[in-house]
């Protein structure tokens, strides 16, 4: 989710592109750099942090103010720390890189490299193209041919822009997976990852497709695909600039339920091996006799990523065989925790800076074993513990957590699988099995999301309601708590969570004809029966039913239901996950009918620093 930049034409470069980077700081970032052809060079300046760094060391005369051609980036670190080394661009030879992706072949592709000579100055993944790129074209193939080997030999999702020292007319470009942009001008092109980076300069863009190579000069654009010249039209931007930032959405968080197909294959992408029937966690310091020492797993975390670590538990004990645990870290800080060095704890955190979770691994880092589910590359909590899975979700701007949520539940199935591989706790079939699911998880997700019609119009019903009761049953009680945060947060709206067999103890008595109760009904053959012998009980009080499942067509279900949303069925592992989306869009469109501030709603905070 980094920013990309570039620009060629007849203006300095520099400046066009720190405006572009600028109007990208929304992604948030840790690093950045400009790499600008001047003078018969390329002049790379980087530093660590947000821009305002980077323009501090480019005051005062400095080269690369003059040039006319240049790449820019901001970083959000997927390989390796936040540093001014690990920063883009990344030079190898002629040839200055920058890249927006992960490439999931990059560790063997290194070693080749190293033993061709070629000397890495960062951990990232990127630095690989540039050399890769630059041993290309030292063969002697022009820069468009030496692309196209160049991203011949990647796996992963990537957008590169690179220039070459020796070929300074032009900024060669490669698309698969990530987005790139080109903004069309007169006598001058932009680029950029993102359309709100170039909308200052031009409204004509062109939107590149997966597996483009282009090659870009101040006043025209080739493009291949699949070695063969392909023709992709300039179209007219519409957007203000806001809603360029938002892709087109109102709000971030409608943004980001909508984004969750696409980081939920980052989050997997490079840990799933489909023949081998296993998975792969990259720079893991858990040796396996240690994995096979664990004798318990404690959770902790806050609010929505305490509720994917409920969702955790389940795949924790089914897939490795451990007792596990779930703590609010709120709660866990304060207490005498017993445990041993036996005990690994696991905190979930989206910024990695909730100032409860932090405190809680603190509490037991010295003497247990500790890994981080995280989204911040850098972040605190990713600083102090032992291991982390990272999410891959991109930055999440809107208070409400959408994204961070399902991606964490992907990630403790990945951690799940793979801890359970190391202690022969789970068959490879069942491994296999889960694994071709989660590949299919993201088309599955987009086809959730279509449901968005059929939830706008009932929120339209129900936005009125002063109270919601939410529930569900095994691995969806923590979708029916999360359905009930997000409503709560975003909307004002009392709901409660709680799990559907215990409603006959208490909540049965809120039930009357003004009680909508949504409910995330998973295609399981017990917990589906159960669960609507419980509506049954909630119908027969008069209580509004809006039912959410991955059951086509029951009519038994119908029947009791004021409102019953469909999505795809893949297993029971991975309802929780589709389950979610329509409670998203449920919350999100009460919330935007009572005109409440979404992305930003009252006495909230993204990122919960204090305690
Ligand atoms: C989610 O919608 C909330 N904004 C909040 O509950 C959040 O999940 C919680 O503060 C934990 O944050 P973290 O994941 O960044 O640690």
């Amino acid at each position: 989710m980094c920013g990309i930049v570039g620009y060629i034409g007849n203006q300095s470069a520099l400046e066009i592109i720190l405006s572009g980077l600028q109007r990208l700081e929304y992604r948030g970032y840790d690093s950045a750099g400009v790499a600008i052809y001047e003078d018969d060079q390329i002049h790379v300046h980087r530093a660590l942090g947000k821009l305002i760094e980077l323009r501090k060391k480019l005051d005062g005369d400095v080269p690369g103010k003059k040039g006319s051609v240049g790449i820019g980036h901001t970083r959000w670190a997927t390989h390796g720390k936040p540093s001014e080394n690990n920063a883009h661009p990344h030079s190898a030879g002629r040839v200055s890189l920058i890249h927006n992706g992960i490439v999931e072949n990059y560790i063997e592709l290194r070693e080749e490299l190293k033993g061709d000579g070629c000397v890495f100055s960062s951990e990232t993944d990127t630095e690989i193209a540039a050399h890769l790129f630059n041993r290309a074209l030292g063969t002697g193939l022009a820069p468009f041919e030496a692309l196209k080997d160049t991203c011949g030999r990647l796996r992963g999702s990537y957008a590169f822009l690179a220039i070459d020292s020796d070929n300074p007319d032009r900024i060669m470009v490669a698309k698969n997976a990530t987005p790139i942009v080109i903004g069309v001008g007169e006598g001058e092109m932009f680029i950029a990852s993102d359309i709100p980076a170039i909308l200052g300069a031009t409204r004509k863009v062109i939107i590149l497709e997966d597996g483009d190579i282009a090659e870009l000069s101040a006043d025209g654009i080739r493009v291949e695909n699949d070695g063969k010249e392909v023709k992709r039209p300039v179209e007219t931007v519409t957007w203000d600039p806001v809603t360029a930032q938002k892709g087109g959405y109102k709000h971030f968080m409608l943004k980001e339920i909508h984004e969750q197909a696409l980081v939920l294959a980052e989050t997997f992408r490079g840990r799933l091996n489909i023949q081998d029937k296993s998975v792969f966690l990259e720079g893991m310091n858990l040796t396996d006799e240690e994995v096979s020492q664990i004798d318990r797993v404690v959770f902790v975390a806050c609010g929505t990523s305490w509720h994917a670590c409920l969702v955790a538990k389940f795949y924790f004990e089914s897939l490795t065989g451990i007792p596990c645990e779930v703590d609010y870290a709120s709660e866990f800080r304060y207490r005498t925790p017993v445990y041993s060095d036996k005990t690994l704890f696991i905190c979930v955190s989206q910024s990695g800076e909730t100032a409860d979770t932090l405190a809680a691994i603190e509490l037991v880092r010295e003497h247990a074993k500790t890994l981080a589910i995280c989204n911040v590359l850098g972040s605190s909590i990713a600083r102090r513990v032992g291991d982390v899975v990272f999410t891959h979700a991109g930055p999440e701007i809107s208070v409400a957590s959408t994204k961070a949520f399902t991606t964490q539940i992907v990630s403790a199935l990945v951690l799940a699988l793979w801890i359970g591989e190391r202690r022969d706790a789970v068959s490879a079939e069942k491994r296999g099995e889960i694994i071709s699911q989660l590949v299919h998880l993201p088309a599955a997700i987009d086809e959730a999301v279509k449901v968005e019609e059929q939830v706008k119009e009932i929120a339209k019903k129900f936005h009125q309601a002063s109270d919601f009761l939410y529930l569900g049953r095994g691995s969806c009680y923590p979708v029916a708590l999360e359905g009930a945060l997000k409503l709560k947060e975003i909307s004002y709206i009392h709901a409660e969570g709680y799990p559907a067999g215990e409603m006959k103890h208490g909540p049965i008595a809120l039930i009357d004809e003004h009680m909508p109760v949504v409910v995330a009904l998973q295609n399981s053959p017990l917990l589906f029966e159960k669960t609507l012998s419980n509506l049954r009980e909630v119908h027969a009080r008069a209580g509004r039913i809006i039912a959410v499942t991955d059951v086509k067509g029951n009519a038994e279900l119908a029947e009791v239901c004021e409102e019953v949303i469909e999505v795809p069925y893949l297993s029971e592992e991975l309802s929780p996950l589709l389950l979610t989306v329509p409670m998203q869009l449920l919350a999100y469109y009460v919330a935007v009918l009572n005109g409440t501030d979404v992305d930003l709603p009252r006495n909230l905070a993204k990122s919960v620093t204090v305690e």
